[in-house]
């Protein structure tokens, strides 16, 4: 198998309402892996237009995002942050991978059927096709890791198996221009910690998401302290006190899912949250998840919050990110180009 140097690739809707797991699942992993990897972080305007979007909406949510990733700690200076829409070659490449991809396959992924509901027939061509660009956005770069939460598990195996098949079908070509036996890295998904699928606020079987119609059910990014405490105080919990074992939180959602909150917040495992709240109830330990989420949230919101207010500094950003991500892209595409005989 060929080696490719570590790069990793990942990307976040500009859809609105960012919410605590968009931060656990994915955001705090971004900022970590900035210290032991060349990391891309992308706004991924292209994907958010698979459903309708209003257009002052979406510029406003594409800045928001990117506000977002530097206030939780992301370098644009180091790191490349930048929106899709600005590298043609995401589109493209997606374009060959939809012809690379299989009917069967896609036809597989959950989320489409979840996005689409019943209503299948009036869904966008886009949002069936949204895993070929997902996998084009990471593989335009060769990126070799990806950190997601849980949802995305099955949008990366699919990933994996359009690499698969593309370096297959096209072995020939790829070793004759001198790329070895593979073109393409196989992407790894990285889910880790304690908080890789952060559940509703109101419901602990449905995961936390920006469209559920309940504010109630999120506690979004720039929600004020009085407004987290509030959320955390209407969870929805169970009569009994919290458990001394992380056993104890089978068949109990809810309380699982605020463990893993407070645990993932705190930079610890369950075990640690349930050794020192084990027996407590939850009065007592929604108190201190308040405190630890305010304490945690509130600069991030008050530092989008002023990000927020100078749009021209983060279309710089994004402007900046782009072209540095295009250098990246063009150089694989053409690399593409020839391997699949497009004359030049
Ligand atoms: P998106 O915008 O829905 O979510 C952004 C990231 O947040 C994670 N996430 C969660 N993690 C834990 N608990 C939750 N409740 C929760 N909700 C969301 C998501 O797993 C994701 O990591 N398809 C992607 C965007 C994308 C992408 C990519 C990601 C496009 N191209 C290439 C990686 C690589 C999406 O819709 O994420």
């Amino acid at each position: 198998m060929a080696q490719y140097p570590q790069r990793v690739f990942s990307g976040v809707q500009p859809t609105g309402n960012l919410h605590l797991g968009n931060y656990l699942g994915a955001i705090t992993r971004f900022v970590s892996l900035q210290e032991t990897h060349e990391c891309i972080y992308c706004v991924v305007d292209l994907h958010a237009i698979t459903v309708p979007q209003n257009p002052a909406d979406l510029a406003r949510n594409i800045r928001e995002v990117t506000a977002a990733f530097i206030a939780c700690g992301v370098d644009p200076e180091r790191h490349i942050v930048f929106n899709q829409s600005q590298v043609a070659e995401h589109a493209e490449l997606a374009w060959v991978f939809n012809c690379v991809a299989r009917m069967g396959w896609l036809n597989r992924m959950t989320q489409f059927k979840e996005k689409a509901g019943r209503d299948r027939e009036n869904a966008s061509v886009g949002l069936y096709a949204y895993p070929t660009l997902m996998a084009a956005d990471i593989l335009v770069y060769r990126a070799t890791h990806v950190p997601v939460g849980d949802d995305q598990k099955q949008h990366l195996e699919l990933a994996r198996d359009i690499a698969q098949k593309f370096n297959n079908d096209f072995s020939a070509s790829i070793a004759e221009r001198g790329h070895g036996d593979e073109f393409f890295p196989l992407p790894e998904p990285l889910i880790q910690g304690p908080a890789t699928r952060v559940m509703s606020l109101r419901d602990g079987s449905k995961k936390m998401s920006k469209s559920d119609p309940s504010d109630y059910s999120r506690i979004n990014l720039m929600d004020s302290a009085e407004t987290i405490a509030q959320k955390v105080r209407k969870a929805k919990t169970d009569p009994d006190a919290l458990p001394s074992e992380v056993d104890g939180l089978s068949g109990r959602s809810e309380a699982d899912n605020l463990v893993g909150i407070y645990a993932a917040l705190s930079g610890g495992g369950k075990p640690d949250v349930l050794r020192e709240y084990g027996g407590r109830n939850f009065s007592e330990f929604k108190n201190a998840l308040v405190e630890l989420a305010v304490q945690k949230l509130g600069p991030i919101g008050a530092e989008m919050r002023r990000l927020n207010s100078d749009p021209s500094y983060i279309d710089q950003v994004l402007r900046n990110g782009s072209s540095r991500a295009r250098v990246i892209a063009a150089e694989n595409m053409t690399a593409v180009r020839d391997i699949l005989g497009f004359v030049r």
